[in-house]
């Protein structure tokens, strides 16, 4: 006995870990992901492109790179006539023969600048003039020397200044420019203007383009944005903006991105994404003074954040691929990041592993990229009175809302969202948050709790649903075939009560019990009825078929259409809760306990206090998920007490270990989600073998409540009737 529960409840656990666990997906790299849409870059630094693994990894993922730092003029040029060539040739070098596009960057820039161009040899500002002269001659150099690989260049990098607009009161014009060295000796734009022009002077196929940070800030937008238009329209020569992209997790919003790729697409045929990042902490852009969030654990939440924000941000760019053409990631992976390992700003882990975020980004569903969603959401069924939230639309969409005005994030674990696990909620000007889940959901009932800022929490909007082994909230989404566990005010109806029955399993304490009894039980006290002893899953108790499973329902409808006979249902607590995922469990004390309590002490106890039909041909187990798994077990184990055996979700029977057993009849179902094929084919050998077998396949659902609503459904029709 010892040996087949073990190995029914491997293979149980082995089903079930197939449908809860993560499915194993298939890596696909960025440049292949993308190549439809955009090229896909990396900023390197030396180590990436001389240690065999890095190199590798470079190889598969990307089709663009840049040089991180070795290309600027500190780097290249930090004295006048002295050039550094080696590590910017090693780059390109490395580029020309792995045939890898190579965006240059940058030519004049603020920070880690050729210094000295500013200063004569009496340490004073230079005259613009000189400052001109010294810029073409540098542009001229290196653009040159590139020319055959460079196919694009961020000439000035960063002139625009962060802040607030002039207030009105002060009068005036905004001043857009960032009060740099290069704006101290021109006074104006110039500086911007000429690099331009020498760059296009010097390779005239290049791509030019502006490049800076914090711009979908909507006043850094517009500074960059009219700066842009007002030289174009003059003639400068800019082809592109691009968008550094030092993000984090809260922000920039999807509204500020596509607003400001938006604008940017009036002015510009080329927009690159040239040094993305989204990091944990609040702090966001490209100034070089930060914190590395030293100390910090990443917290799961954090994790989900940023799938979110790394999804968002690539529909935005996916939606404006006819502008956007490419997309760099600034570092190769957590360890490289300039923002710091702490941070966890990459795809790639500190060990150059893919993170969760990669395959979110390299599997998208092109589809949810333009989809509409209908406003034509009504709350949802399973709303306390009052509350308008959730609410779910005609195509099966779930909308939440909390009110959490000081929050600094809110998450809701139900739907696909970013992080395919999950919504994301957007806080509106009202101070509520507000999300939509990325897919329309499946039919019926599924659980869900929210977390604001890291704490899990009932939403107050809904009834509570014990799962996960805790309450929980619960979304309803119409199914196209409701009718059957619909209520309905033109029949009778049965009743579902409470009991509590004395037990020695583990102490001696009362446990609980749900028990049915169909319209009309005790009415004719000579009428005696079969039972069916009805299993919850893991993470559920004896609440969850009469609540959320809707068993008496269900049961009341079949029999009021004559579809089933007259039975009764008990629905016990299965002791499953004290198990946790991946911690390992002793699963033949499970078994055992719950066999003990079940037959040994349920089962005389409704036999001797309800109207039953005491034989094994009029009683039935059936269990969904863990519960399915201890069906198994425990109707091998004691195969004298039930003549029928059901397993909804949770495994199958062999003809192997039913050889020598007699059983009237074996029901084994799932969701057409759930690798249905297995369950069909157990149910073909039971059959091949001469057993009464059914199998049933419940379409469009998975490891959830409509696959066990219909599959009481369906199992009810057929139990007792012969
Ligand atoms: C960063 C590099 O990643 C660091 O290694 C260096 O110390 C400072 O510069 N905006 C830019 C990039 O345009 O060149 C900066 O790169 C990050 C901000």
């Amino acid at each position: 006995m010892r040996k087949i529960v073990l190995t029914a409840l491997c293979a149980v656990a082995l089903a079930v870990n197939a449908q809860f666990g993560r499915p194993q997906i298939q890596h696909i790299s960025f440049k292949d992901a993308y190549k439809d849409y955009f090229m896909v870059g990396v900023a390197v630094n030396q180590r990436n492109i001389s240690q065999p693994e890095q190199i590798a990894l470079v190889k598969q993922e990307f089709n663009s790179i840049t040089a991180e730092n070795d290309m600027k003029p500190g780097m290249i040029h930090p004295k006048e006539g002295e050039w550094n060539w080696e590590n910017a040739d090693k780059i390109a070098n490395f580029c020309r023969q792995n045939g890898i596009k190579l965006r240059g960057h940058n030519l004049l820039w603020h920070s880690q600048m050729a210094d000295w161009m500013f200063y004569d040899k009496k340490k004073n500002l230079v005259k613009k003039e000189v400052l001109f002269k010294r810029m073409r001659e540098h542009i001229h150099t290196v653009v040159n020397r590139y020319k055959d690989v460079i196919y694009c260049w961020d000439v000035v990098n960063e002139a625009i200044k962060d802040g607030p607009a002039r207030p009105a009161f002060m009068g005036g014009k905004d001043q857009p420019l960032r009060e740099s060295t290069f704006y101290k000796i021109c006074g104006n734009d110039e500086f911007i203007r000429k690099a331009f022009e020498y760059a296009r002077e010097a390779d005239p196929n290049a791509l030019l383009f502006y490049n800076d940070y914090n711009e979908c800030d909507p006043v850094k937008r517009d500074r960059i944005y009219n700066m842009v238009k007002e030289m174009k329209a003059a003639g400068v020569p800019i082809d592109g903006i691009g968008m550094q992209g030092h993000y984090n997790i809260y922000g920039p919003s999807e509204e500020d991105m596509e607003a400001a790729i938006s604008k940017y697409e009036e002015i510009v045929d080329h927009i690159h994404i040239t040094e993305l990042d989204i990091r944990v902490n609040q702090e966001m852009g490209g100034q070089l003074r930060f914190s590395r969030n030293e100390g910090a654990v990443i917290t799961n939440d954090q994790k989900l954040l940023q799938e979110n924000k790394y999804a968002e941000l690539f529909r935005v760019l996916r939606r404006h691929k006819a502008k956007v053409d490419c997309v760099t990631f600034w570092n190769l992976c957590d360890a490289d990041s300039w923002v710091g390992v702490n941070n966890y700003p990459l795809p790639f882990d500190k060990d150059l592993k893919p993170k969760n975020v990669h395959t979110v980004l390299t599997h998208f569903d092109p589809a949810i990229d333009t989809q509409v969603i209908k406003e034509d959401f009504v709350p949802c069924a399973t709303c306390q009175p009052r509350q308008q939230y959730p609410q779910v639309n005609s195509q099966g969409f779930v909308r939440f809302r909390v009110v959490a005005p000081d929050a600094k994030y809110v998450i809701c674990s139900a739907g696909l969202g970013g992080g395919m696990s999950g919504t994301v909620l957007k806080k509106q000007k009202d101070g509520s948050w507000m999300g939509t889940t990325l897919k329309p959901e499946d039919e019926g009932f599924h659980y869900y709790t929210i977390s604001v800022d890291g704490a899990q929490v009932l939403d107050p909007g809904t009834n509570s649903y014990y799962g996960g082994s805790r309450w929980q909230s619960g979304t309803e989404v119409p199914a196209h075939d409701g009718a059957f566990y619909a209520d309905r005010t033109d029949i009778e109806h049965g009743c579902v009560q409470k009991i509590l029955f004395p037990s020695k399993v583990n102490g001696n304490q009362l446990r609980p019990a749900y028990v049915y009894t169909p319209a009309g039980y005790g009415k004719n006290p000579k009428q005696r009825y079969p039972v069916l002893y009805l299993q919850h899953g893991w993470g559920e108790n004896e609440t969850s078929w009469p609540v959320q499973g809707k068993a008496n329902i269900i049961m009341d409808n079949l029999i009021a259409e004559g579809k089933a006979l007259p039975f009764i249902v008990v629905m016990t607590y299965g002791m499953t809760n004290d198990i946790v995922f991946g911690q390992g469990f002793d699963r033949n004390k499970l078994a055992d306990d719950f066999q003990k309590v079940l037959v040994d002490e349920l089962i005389p106890y409704v036999d001797s206090h309800f109207l039953t039909k005491a034989d094994k041909k009029n009683r039935a187990m059936a269990g969904l998920s863990m519960g399915g798994m201890e069906t198994h077990a425990i109707t091998l184990a004691r195969p004298e007490v039930f003549g029928s055996w059901g397993i909804l979700s949770g495994g199958m029977y062999t003809p192997e270990e039913l050889k020598g057993k007699k059983v009237d009849y074996i029901f084994i179902s799932c969701g057409s989600k759930e690798g249905p094929d297995r369950i069909r084919k157990a149910v073909d050998d039971l059959k091949a073998a001469g057993y009464n077998a059914e199998s049933y396949i419940s379409e469009g659902t998975a490891h959830e409540f409509l696959t066990w609503r219909r599959s009481l459904y369906q199992m009810a029709q057929k139990l007792f009737k012969k």
